[in-house]
């Protein structure tokens, strides 16, 4: 036993690697991962009781919640009001802003915003699904509610990001811009424990993850980026091979480990594609950057993005850095959006 390490203690000996190190951040990472075991338990059953389906209620961007949307989402967010280092919560699953506007709200120096169910569509068929979170400090003074503001702020300023899969093991990926660190959990002894110290994405690599359902509807770039995928190029390893689950959670680990390159653009009924810049995008963009690869939304950096709404959504690419370079290259050159 003597040479596992576990989260707990990973993250009380990296404390003071973090920018603004007071031991806070520690806490709230702490939190998170009580909220991912009990989320954990309750999808490793998934399949008994009534916890799967629909709630037959939309969420704000029109979406149908799953049960387990809202399960998670309750329990993250009691998870964070729990604490005294989170002033607001902002989720895919709340319409706006949650501010925590009590006397421990108010002084609490974190904004924390969250995609609690990743890849919801793929939980009735046992299929891995996730959970995202980006942490950042707040902008309005302590000891004021927490407001908007603190909130919309570029992907460069996170202090943390992380997320839970939910898989054939589940395991919790996290940064504080020191790299990016994976703890799988041991379900005997309820722990996260460190299995994979300082991930690095290999630079290249051969997986293409897009939804090729779309292809009609996507722009002249990708179509023809697409056709590069395939082309049979035996000396620089085309054809490559697609690989798309559904869950981005899901997709994003297994090409962060193999190298690859996941795609959602913008198609001509979605201009800016369907991926939420604020809580799926921001966080998994910088988990990339600290572990070597590079996240675009076709021509410019993800984390420079200046946000103006919360559900903001935006076209991305993500993945190892060769292949971002290169879809963006044909994006450049077929700059004619949808024809
Ligand atoms: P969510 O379940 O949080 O709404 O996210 C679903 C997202 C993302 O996980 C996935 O990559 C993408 O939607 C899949 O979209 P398509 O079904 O359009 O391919
Ligand atoms: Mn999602
Ligand atoms: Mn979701």
């Amino acid at each position: 036993m003597s040479n596992i390490r576990t989260l707990g203690e990973f993250i009380i000996e990296k404390q003071y690697d973090y920018p603004h190190a007071s031991g806070e951040l520690s806490s709230l990472l702490s939190s998170i991962r009580l909220a991912a075991k009990v989320v954990n338990c309750e999808i490793n059953k998934a399949g008994l009781g009534n916890i799967t389906g629909s709630v037959n209620k939309e969420n704000v961007q029109g979406e149908i919640q799953q049960k387990l949307d809202v399960y998670a989402n309750e329990k993250f967010k009691a998870a964070m009001a729990a604490r005294d280092q989170v002033c607001g919560v902002a989720s895919e699953e709340e319409d706006h802003e949650v501010i925590f506007d009590s006397e421990l709200g108010r002084n609490a120096k974190y904004v924390i915003l969250m995609d609690p169910l990743d890849g919801s569509s793929n939980i009735d068929v046992n299929v891995s699904v996730g959970t995202i979170f980006s942490i950042y400090q707040r902008l309005s003074p302590l000891g004021e509610a927490a407001n908007i503001h603190d909130f919309l702020q570029p992907g460069h300023k996170q202090v943390a990001a992380g997320y839970v899969i939910y898989g054939s093991s589940t395991m919790l990926v996290y940064t504080t811009g020191n790299g990016v660190h994976g703890f799988t959990y041991d379900p005997s002894i309820g722990t996260f424990c460190l299995s994979h110290e300082n991930m690095r994405t290999p630079q290249e690599g051969n997986i293409y993850s897009i939804n090729e359902g779309n292809y009609i509807k996507f722009p002249q770039g990708i179509k023809k980026y697409i056709k590069y995928c395939q082309e049979n190029n035996p000396e620089e390893g085309r054809p490559y091979t697609s690989r798309y689950i559904g869950s981005l959670v899901s997709d994003f680990h297994r090409n962060l480990l193999k190298g690859g390159l996941y795609l959602y653009p913008s198609t001509a009924a979605y201009p800016l594609g369907k991926l939420r810049l604020l809580y799926e995008c921001n966080p998994m963009a910088f988990i990339i950057e600290q572990a070597g690869g590079k996240a675009s939304d076709g021509t410019k950096r993800i984390l420079d993005i200046v946000p103006s709404e919360l559900h903001q959504r935006v076209p991305f690419f993500i993945g190892s850095t060769q292949m971002v370079i290169k879809v963006e290259s044909f994006l450049k050159e077929y700059p004619d959006p949808f024809s």
